[in-house]
Order: structure tokens, then sequence, then C-alpha cells
């Protein structure tokens, strides 16, 4: 099933997620759906958030990204209740987007490496390591997880030369080629 994604300005976009248990009705045929509801909408990350669910679960699938990286050929993934535990590395800088802010994209600063303790889809515990660009989208989706969008890290300034296009798309003044919830 294909899920409308939630614009920018929906209030389920700033609320506390909740952890799921292993027993979370139709885990797995929602997992699914999320992953058909990223591919639709050719993102490479989705958090639950996004789809109006506040629980601590997202997918992402790095390989689009991966055409000349042999360890994003299979980055396909499942996170359910993660948690960071670990931050290193230098803070360099990628352009990221987002599916519930469509038209922005901008270069957002962020740790190199993480560690983080989560479920797969089989729940079976993790905690590993990532660096790189597969490190870079799960702070991102894991942001959502806080309430937190890559917007509210730019500075005072770039956040207020967006405004008028940060409020136009939760008016739904943008093209978009899936549906969108509005608040
Ligand atoms: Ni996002």
């Amino acid at each position: 099933m294909i899920y409308p994604i939630v614009a920018y300005g929906h209030p389920v976009l700033r609320k506390e997620t909740e952890e799921i248990s292993k027993d979370h009705p139709n885990l797995k045929e929602l997992i699914d759906s999320m992953f058909e509801t990223m591919y639709h909408s050719e993102g490479v990350g989705l958090a639950a958030p996004q789809i109006n669910l506040p629980i601590r679960l997202f997918v992402m699938d790095a390989s689009p990204m991966g055409d000349e990286v042999e360890e994003f050929k299979d980055f396909k993934r499942a996170f359910i209740n993660p948690y960071i535990t670990e931050e290193a590395g230098e803070d360099w800088s990628f352009n990221e987007g987002c599916l519930s802010i469509p038209g922005i994209r901008e270069d957002v600063k962020r740790p190199e490496t993480i560690t983080l303790e989560y479920y797969d889809e089989n729940w079976e515990f993790h905690s590993e390591t990532y660096h790189g660009i597969p490190a870079r989208i799960i702070q991102h989706e894991y942001d959502h997880l806080d309430g937190i969008l890559f917007t509210d890290r730019l500075s005072p300034l770039k956040r207020r030369m967006l405004k008028s296009k940060l409020s136009a798309i939760t008016k739904g003044k943008v093209e978009t080629s899936y549906r969108m919830i509005l608040p």
C-alpha cells in the first residue's frame, strides 16, 4: 500500500514518537508499505511520522545512490526502536532533501560516524556503526523520530530565506509526483 506523505507544517512531524512492541499489529505489512511508499516517491529513506504514525520506525535503501559504491548495493534496512549510542568523526556537509519538504535541498552538517542500536523487521537486535552516506541517511531519518527536520539544522539566515517556500509547501502549493497530507 502506498501512503500519502505528510507535508511540512503538519503537527505529527513535531510529535514525540513512541517505541513499538514485537507484536505491533501488521508490522511486516507496515514495513513493506513504507518501502513501497519510499520507492514510489523516489526517496532513499522514510520515517513513520511522515506517513502520520508517531512511532519509532524508519526504513532506508541507499542502493539508488550506490551505482559506483559497492557497499551501498544491498543497503536496504528497517530500523525499529533505534537509538544512537555514539557519534564520532568530523562534521561534514551533504546536500539533503526530504519527502515532507519537496523542492528544497540544502547542505546540512552532521557527524561522519554513528553507532546505533535497533531491532530489524525480524526483531533481531543490532548494534552497528555506520559511516558516510548511510550514516547520513540514518541521522536524517532518526531526526524525524525526535520531531526534528533538516531545515531546523540550517542557519537562522538560511531558514529565513526559505520561509515563503516552506509556507507554500504547508499550503499544498508545490508539485509532487506523490500524494501529500496537508496540515
Ligand atoms: Ni526527511
